[in-house]
């Protein structure tokens, strides 16, 4: 039986003050041993939240991280830095990260590569525009993600990554994919996970559905065979997130 996983992306939101609060909030509503609880906040929100965090279930994770381990690289966050503060979890090639700051399915798998290499558990980010999907190629667009970001990685590692899946036209749009479209794709990915590794590989991969997931949506959605959690944004900075934690 995979656990789920429930991730919250905070994106560009809350300051340290802020960060510190909210995780004060959540806290009790969150405590739900069944489930791995994950925060992905702002790199300089990590420290504070981890201590703010301290003694609960939940788990600070990076929304981002380099590939090289340390150097000229103005701006950017290390593997080191982040295991240094204590950071389990990372969210690689979310699809703001794509359409702003130019990640290709290249650059994700070399920040997948090196996360694997430093024990960073990565939350590695696919889906699909509105055009891909009326024109039918999603689950091709879909396959060419996982494939590529996934390149290099072993079977025994590829078990314990996290796969996102999130259709960009499902983000901040408040346009849930219905239960029946998250599964579909969800059931494709580790489809093709069985088919790059191997059916025990495929099992043991968990593999979230995020865009607009709030607490109505989320039972349906984690009910689902082949949707192992959620990565949530909006929801995430709300009460509403301790009632996607304990959705059953
Ligand atoms: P929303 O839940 O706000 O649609 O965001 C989803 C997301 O992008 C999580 O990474």
């Amino acid at each position: 039986m995979r656990k789920k996983i429930i991730a919250g992306n905070w994106k560009m939101n809350k300051t340290p003050t802020e960060a510190v609060a909210l995780v004060n909030m959540l806290k009790p509503l969150v405590a739900n041993d069944e489930v791995d609880v994950v925060f992905c906040v702002p790199a300089i929100d990590i420290i504070p939240a981890m201590e703010a965090a301290k003694g609960s279930n939940i788990n600070i994770g990076a929304e981002n991280m380099y590939y090289e381990e340390s150097g000229a690289y103005t701006g950017e966050i290390s593997p080191a830095m982040l295991t240094d503060a204590g950071v389990k979890y990372v969210v690689i090639g979310h699809s703001e990260r794509r359409e702003y700051f130019g990640e290709t399915d290249t650059i994700v798998n070399k920040k997948v590569l090196k996360a694997i290499e430093h024990g960073i558990t990565p939350i590695m980010c696919c889906g699909e525009s509105l055009e891909q999907r009326e024109q039918g190629v999603t689950m091709d667009f879909i396959r060419q993600q996982v494939k590529i970001g996934l390149q290099g990685v072993t079977a025994e590692q590829a078990a314990g990554v996290v796969i996102a899946y999130e259709p960009i036209w499902a983000i901040g749009t408040g346009k849930t994919a219905t239960t029946e479209q998250a599964q579909e794709v969800c059931a494709e990915i580790r489809k093709c996970i069985a088919e790059v590794y191997d059916d025990a590989t495929a099992a043991a991969i968990r593999i979230q559905y995020g865009g607009s997931v709030n607490a109505k949506t989320a039972p349906d959605l984690f009910a689902q065979a082949d949707i192992d959690g959620g990565l949530v944004g909006g929801a995430s900075l709300k009460e509403d997130f301790g009632k996607i934690v304990n959705y059953k």
